[in-house]
């Protein structure tokens, strides 16, 4: 996280359009013990289903790195997109997918979706370009690519909760949870906070994660308090090692039945502008 201070100030002023994410850049294969480890009970994936069944859907997964989260989607939606402006994760996810009919992936940015206008169901990113102030452009994408009625989810960390978002903010003296909530807020959407568990197969998959994901000395915090948190279990022979981690699930729904005046209406007969609450 160290990096992510730099590259977000320089994301709002609008100097760089592709977030630097080292974790999945540089560690891609420590990203994927990450992805593996996270939310082990499927609470994020409950809460999602909650807010929309994507059973024969059309659904977008914006930011979808190396395409970690396209086969649960395509597991029961009609068709799943992942864009990813990162190249070598463009290929990469492709080659995930490449036995799934029902998945594309694109490469592209979520300030310029590769997409036409009113063509999916459910948008989805997750720890992925939408971290607050700066995001707009990619908000008002989301919103021109959803078809009325159809709903956008963020998912990112929840930096208040604990232990991870106390080491989050050791990294991040100067990020503003509240703010944040604020922005998203002002922006229309619901925010839900949701307690997941991460599960590693033993400490060595503990650690190398959270040195992609901290400073070294944030990381050797974290990874002190992770064993302390783990010593009765780790007593009994039990190798694995748990942690608790929060995140925020932003949603919005797209409303239905609205022509804004000056705004176009798509082949489809639907609006397809923006809603009137982004500005
Ligand atoms: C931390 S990774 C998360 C990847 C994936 N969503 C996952 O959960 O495995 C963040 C991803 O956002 C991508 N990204 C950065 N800037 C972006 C932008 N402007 N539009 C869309 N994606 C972006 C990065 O290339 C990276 O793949």
């Amino acid at each position: 996280m160290r990096w992510f201070p730099r590259a977000l100030s320089s994301f709002r002023r609008g100097g760089e359009e592709v977030l630097p994410s080292p974790n999945i850049w540089y560690y891609q294969k420590a990203y994927e013990v990450e992805n593996r480890a996270q939310d082990v009970d499927g609470e994020i994936w409950r809460v999602l289903a909650g807010y929309r069944d994507w059973s024969g859907a059309d659904v977008l997964d914006i930011g979808c790195g190396d395409g970690f989260h396209l086969p649960r989607f395509a597991a029961t939606a009609r068709s799943v997109v992942g864009v990813e402006p990162h190249e070598p994760l463009v290929l990469d996810a492709r080659k995930r997918v490449e036995r799934l009919e029902n998945v594309e992936v694109r490469q592209g940015r979520a300030q310029r979706l590769p997409l036409p206008d009113a063509a999916f169901d459910v948008v989805h990113a997750r720890t992925a370009y939408f971290f607050g102030p700066g995001c707009e452009p990619g908000l008002r994408e989301a919103e021109r690519v959803l078809r009325p009625g159809g709903l956008l989810v963020i998912v990112d960390l929840d930096v208040t909760s604990e232990p991870y978002g106390r080491w989050m903010r050791l990294d991040l003296p100067h990020y503003d949870p509240p703010g944040v909530e604020k922005f998203f807020a002002r922006q229309g959407f619901a925010c839900r906070k949701v307690m997941t568990r991460w599960l590693f197969e033993d400490a060595a998959a503990m650690e190398a994660v959270l040195k992609i994901e901290f400073s070294a000395p944030v990381a050797a915090k974290a990874i002190a308090d992770v064993r302390r948190l783990n010593e009765v279990s780790s007593g009994s022979g039990e190798k694995r090692m748990t942690l608790p981690v929060g995140y925020r699930v932003h949603t919005r729904v797209k409303p239905t039945g609205l022509v804004v005046p000056g705004h176009s209406v798509s082949s489809s007969g639907v609006a397809s502008s923006a809603s009137p609450r982004i500005p």
